[in-house]
């Protein structure tokens, strides 16, 4: 398999520019990267990677966010909101209740625009401008368009996305309106979406921003970066492992590029390269399917269903580039149930980090790989939680309490805090929200028959 942990040193072929070029990951074949637009090979319609003369080094980074780490991007500076410098929160409860040594959270959601994409947009669209186009477009599960719709707006270009007709999160078709974006609802799924748009880009009407274009997994690698120097800092080591969801694969293909590039540069020997594992929802698992089986490639899925939108795809574009990044770094992809992930999105909010249901599928996998001992109670663990919880705000209601109606006035409202009734009402809609159908229902009972035997004895019966 190509796309080894340590790779020879490369020299600048002629076709770089300003010791940047493009490369096929299957042929090899090299391509100036902004002469004319590729997206993939030209020879053989692989899937390419931005190439550097030279690798980069910790020293050569400094500043905050996603421009930080310009020593590995193609450009200084781009089209800036600005992005990247999230949180690795602690998580003590999350840490000892799932048994790992050590246990953080990288929230991708403190972006600008509440997900991880604005990393590979602010890159994306300086390229863009590079190449002198001036109509950006991308097929999206929601937070890819939300992302394109603010840059291409900061940037003063025309954005159309395309987004699979009513499976999209609010809060993000709400993003894409605001910034302006032409909004096309496609009767089909997201991957129907991509052909469509791809089609778009190969007949020269957009330029495509999604994360088949090499560039965007540029800014995406900087992910990798922040977490690796932050658990240095910290606690004087890598973290072992980095767990994070996964849609089309482009962060787990960008995060291996990222460690490959330390590799390269001297800076990470191959035992520090953390294992990368990715989690899928079990309706759309593909990736978690060829991994199983150990294959090199995926067979798409014509259906898809989860909860977890974001990550609702059946063909994963990246996965010749993640795939590698799994297997070589000793990792593995599970997939988790629904309602594994509405706890897991349950439990990071009451660690008071609000997350999006795809987002909490990292800490779901992550539980689910430690209960059956394939993660061990000595590991340094980094889940990432990729979009913030506004970005779904009806997921958000399903998953937590209802508001209680209360009368206007101050008396009535404490008589109302402190009944036992109406405390036990809410306890009964947390419990049937909090499990699955058939043991709210028991615990329904439960409580029903405790309330009224309350009734009872009040009556003096
Ligand atoms: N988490 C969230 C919140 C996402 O929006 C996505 C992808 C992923 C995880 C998966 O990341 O593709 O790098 O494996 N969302 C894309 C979109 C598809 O259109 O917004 P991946």
């Amino acid at each position: 398999m190509s796309l080894e942990l340590s790779a020879p040193t490369q020299s600048e072929p002629a076709c770089a520019d300003d010791g940047v070029w493009l490369e096929c990951i299957e042929c090899g074949a090299q391509w100036a990267p902004f002469d004319e637009i590729h997206y993939t090979c030209a020879d053989c319609d692989s899937l390419l990677e931005v190439r550097y003369a030279e690798p980069p080094t910790f020293d050569d980074f400094e500043g905050r966010g996603v421009w930080r780490y310009n020593a590995a991007l193609p450009f200084k500076e781009g089209v800036t909101l600005p992005e990247g410098d999230t949180p690795l929160h602690e998580v003590p409860d999350l840490q000892e209740e799932i048994g790992v040594d050590s246990l953080r959270v990288k929230h991708e959601g403190m972006n600008p625009t509440g997900a991880f994409k604005d990393r590979g947009m602010t890159v994306g669209v300086a390229v863009a401008k590079e190449l002198g186009v001036d109509r950006l477009a991308c097929a999206s599960t929601g937070n890819t368009s939300a992302a394109l719709a603010a840059y291409g707006a900061r940037g003063g270009m025309e954005t159309l996305v395309l987004l699979p007709s009513g499976k999209v999160a609010a809060g993000k078709i709400a993003q894409a309106s605001l910034h302006g974006a032409r909004i096309l609802e496609v009767d089909g799924n997201f991957d129907s979406c991509l052909d469509i748009v791809q089609d778009l880009a190969n007949r020269g009407e957009v330029y495509l921003l999604n994360s088949l274009n090499p560039f965007r997994l540029e800014g995406q690698k900087t992910i990798g970066f922040e977490i690796l120097e932050k658990h240095y800092e910290d606690y004087g080591e890598y973290p072992d492992r980095i767990v994070l969801p996964v849609g089309n694969a482009g962060n787990t293909a960008a995060l291996y590029k990222a460690f490959r590039e330390l590799v390269a540069g001297g800076e990470l020997d191959e035992d520090q390269v953390p294992t990368l594992t990715g989690v899928q929802a079990e309706g759309a698992a593909p990736m978690v399917e060829a991994v199983e089986n150990g294959r090199d490639e995926i067979e798409r899925w014509d259906d898809v269903e989860t909860r977890a939108t974001a990550i609702r795809i059946g063909n994963p574009v990246n996965a010749p580039k993640a795939l590698p990044g799994i297997y070589n770094t000793d990792g593995t992809a599970v997939a988790v149930s629904d309602e594994q992930i509405t706890t897991a999105q349950r439990q990071l909010a009451e660690a008071g980090i609000g997350v999006e249901p795809a987002s909490a599928a990292s800490v779901a996998g992550l539980r689910k790989l430690r209960e059956a001992g394939e993660i061990t109670a000595d590991e340094s663990v980094v889940c990432l939680t990729t979009g913030h919880l506004l970005k779904d705000p009806d997921a958000a209601f399903e998953a937590g309490g209802d508001p209680e109606p209360v009368p206007n006035d101050t008396d009535a409202v404490l008589d109302h805090i402190d009944d036992e009734q109406s405390a036990l009402d809410a306890a009964i809609q947390g419990v049937s929200k909090a499990t699955d159908s058939s043991l709210a229902a028991a615990l329904g009972g439960l409580v029903a028959a405790y309330l009224g035997y309350r009734k009872l004895r009040s009556n003096g019966e």
